[in-house]
């Protein structure tokens, strides 16, 4: 039976015995809904560990005051299941009191590489994500950390701030999960009607024209291949472009000339409903 703990102090209590024993943990965060991406992480989580913490937990701070904290979808029992059936150890599912107590006034920052991307259009979001993810590192005290390559910015976020502050823990960056059709695994698919749903192929569909160019026909210039995923995405009327960049991985530093490993990511609205997705020419 997977243990349900709401509190950190009941996840600490267990994991505080797990180390006596010397077993290693690893920990999948998540804000629930969980879905095909979710569980590669915690199968991978699974395999490189003796315990497996799988903390869900929609957290207020990453959220901006008109953003979706209110309507983002949420499971818990069928999470649940599904972390039982893929063989998780613990199941952390705080409120926010658990984890903001009153006069809470302790954030993380990583500055810079937040200035960018999906940072220079959500205000704040990811000083919200760096403050939970260190939360959650402390009270897990997990060995390795599982994040999805889809958020490309916030593993190099993560990835950086561990860097930074010399967290105790390898952060593993898992590929992109994908519907049959190509549409990337999301939790906010689920806000899509039919013709949306059908609309959003656009993101996959764009990035494959500009990996093509890249990987096969050798095209350098950031421009051109920026260009070409934009005359797609722009062909599809239920699509408005949020943003196309190609940036150096994983510092996110612009790049005119794609000669190293970089992130091209983009974020598109179809209808209300805003989608990220991306391709990474090199390690991830
Ligand atoms: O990627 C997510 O689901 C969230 O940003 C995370 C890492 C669980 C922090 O709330």
């Amino acid at each position: 039976m997977i243990i349900v703990a709401h509190t950190p102090a009941e996840v600490r209590e267990i994991v505080d015995a797990w180390k006596v024993q010397n077993l290693s943990i690893g920990l999948v965060p998540t804000m629930g809904f969980l879905h095909e991406g979710h569980a590669s992480l915690i199968k991978k989580a699974r395999e490189e560990n003796d315990r497996v913490i799988v903390s869900d937990f929609v957290n207020p701070i990453q959220f901006g005051p008109s953003e979706d904290f209110e309507a983002y979808p949420r499971d818990f029992e069928a999470d649940k299941a599904l972390c039982e059936e893929l063989g998780a150890d613990m199941i952390f599912n705080p409120e926010a009191p658990d984890m903001y107590a009153e006069n809470f006034s302790t954030y993380v920052n990583v500055d810079e590489i937040t200035d960018v991307l999906c940072g220079a259009k959500r205000p704040g979001h990811f000083k919200g994500v760096c403050t939970v993810v260190s939360k959650l590192f402390n009270i897990s005290g997990a060995d390795r950390a599982y994040f999805g390559q889809k958020d490309a910015q916030q593993l190099a976020v993560i990835r950086r701030m561990v860097r930074d502050l010399n967290f105790p823990i390898e952060i593993v960056g898992c590929p992109i999960i994908r519907e049959d059709d190509g549409l990337a695994k999301s939790s906010r698919n689920t806000y899509l009607n039919e013709a949306e749903r059908k609309a959003a192929l656009v993101l996959n569909r764009s990035l494959q024209k500009g990996m093509e160019l890249i990987l096969d026909d050798g095209i350098d210039d950031a421009k051109t291949v920026k260009d070409a995923i934009r005359m797609e995405i722009e062909q599809e009327g239920l699509a408005m472009i949020d943003y196309i960049e190609i940036v150096e991985w994983d510092s996110l530093a612009n790049v005119n000339k794609i000669d190293g490993p970089v992130l091209c990511a983009i974020a598109v609205y179809i209808g209300k409903t805003r989608l990220i997705d991306n391709f990474i020419v090199g390690e991830v």
